[in-house]
């Protein structure tokens, strides 16, 4: 009976443990990956590895990750080990969003920065970036989505190519051809990587260089200069810039009619993003590496950037900071796909210019393009 007895307490008393334990841990990207509780909060070295190779089994599956060769995948075990630690680091610095294991666990901060970012060049301007005039900002939403408008097309994934420059300027583009025709059509990202060599016109060397880098503003100059874009459809997405330029000018399908930055206020970017559409920004996407879901609000960010995405909208009270009122943030379409972060988005705390996502903002107007469909 006594037996009996003290097995019942136990299971109680583990029962009891249970919400305890995780409840302080970093949250599970999932929950079909229950362990990354086990593996973060292990207390021993020990804990951690053995968790650490389930859960890369469960990464490998999940994400359809094969390798070459044993020392490739103990190679990649190894880094997928370095980024839950570093998934935990970032989770203590970043309490508003989850941090775990993403499609890029198996990447070095180096890899990654190299493969998945690509915003290259300075600050200086093409020539003919204007500078966006002064908006109102009295009457301007509590929150804004231009998702719900019709604005924002579906996710795209740049693959393992620094292009994520291409992606932003074809999603400014994409939306501000759908405020001026009504037309939301999916525009070439390839024509960009393949035929936009555009330079910054001061810093000799940083020029838009496919999948090694460019910048939105030289690729607006280059699309207005070209005399605009191709559909997606017409000119497909390869994830690799060893083609050749395959741009046909009589198959434009949106066109440049100007583009100007935006000051670093953020008033000035909400209204300007109400008025205009979704605007390409720039980012320090270092907390992307191992971001989940939820408002990213690190309180340590470098401001360096680094990646380039489109701000599509605002909330006004997202998140809250513990013993403080919700706050403000950005809803920042990505183009890693959509199984990375929420769906495919991104949300970052506003307010402190964090990673740097109000230092390069830039709106695009389109000209009303007679459109060609294949
Ligand atoms: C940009 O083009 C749009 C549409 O043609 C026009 O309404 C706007 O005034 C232009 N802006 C600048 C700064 O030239």
């Amino acid at each position: 009976m006594d037996r009996i007895r003290s097995l019942f307490l136990l299971v109680v008393f583990s029962l009891l443990l249970v919400p305890y334990v995780s409840s302080e841990t970093l949250a599970a990207e999932s929950n079909d990956q229950p362990l990354i509780r086990q593996v973060v909060d292990g207390s021993g070295d020990g804990d951690l590895l053995l968790g650490a190779e389930h859960h890369f089994s469960l990464f490998k599956r999940r994400y359809g990750k094969s390798y070459a060769s044993q020392e490739e995948h103990d190679y990649r075990f190894q880094i997928f080990n370095n980024n839950l630690r570093r998934a935990k680091r970032h989770q203590k610095l970043d309490p508003s969003a989850t941090h775990g294991v993403t499609q890029f666990s198996d990447l070095t901060p180096h890899e990654f920065r190299r493969t998945v970012l690509g915003l290259r060049g300075g600050l200086r301007l093409p020539s003919d970036a204007n500078k966006a005039p002064i908006l109102p900002t009295d009457n301007l939403p509590g929150d804004f989505d231009w998702r719900d408008h019709g604005a924002v097309g579906p996710v795209k994934n740049q693959g393992s190519c620094g292009s994520c420059w291409s992606f932003s300027t074809t999603g400014a583009l994409e939306g501000a051809h759908f405020l001026a025709t009504g037309e939301l059509a999916s525009l070439s990202e390839q024509q960009l990587v393949d035929c936009d060599h555009e330079c910054d016109p001061e810093e000799k060397g940083s020029c838009d260089s496919g999948c090694n880098g460019g910048l939105m503003n030289s690729a607006f100059e280059y699309t207005l200069k070209a005399g605009g874009l191709m559909r997606e459809e017409d000119y497909p997405y390869t994830g690799t810039d060893r083609g050749t330029c395959k741009f046909d000018k009589t198959k434009i399908a949106a066109s440049v009619a100007n583009f100007s930055v935006v000051s670093l206020d953020e008033d000035q970017i909400a209204a300007n993003l109400v008025k205009n559409g979704p605007l390409a920004v720039a980012i320090n996407a270092v907390f992307m590496q191992t971001y989940v879901g939820g408002v990213s609000c690190p309180y340590i960010c470098s401001k360096r950037l680094d990646h380039g995405v489109l701000l599509v909208g605002y909330g006004s009270a997202g998140y809250a900071p513990i013993r403080m009122k919700d706050k403000p943030y950005w809803i920042i379409k990505n183009s890693w796909g959509e199984t990375w972060g929420e769906n495919g988005y991104y949300k970052i705390c506003r307010g402190r210019n964090i990673c740097g996502v109000d230092s390069m903002v830039s709106t695009v107007a389109a000209a009303h393009t007679t459109s060609h469909k294949s």
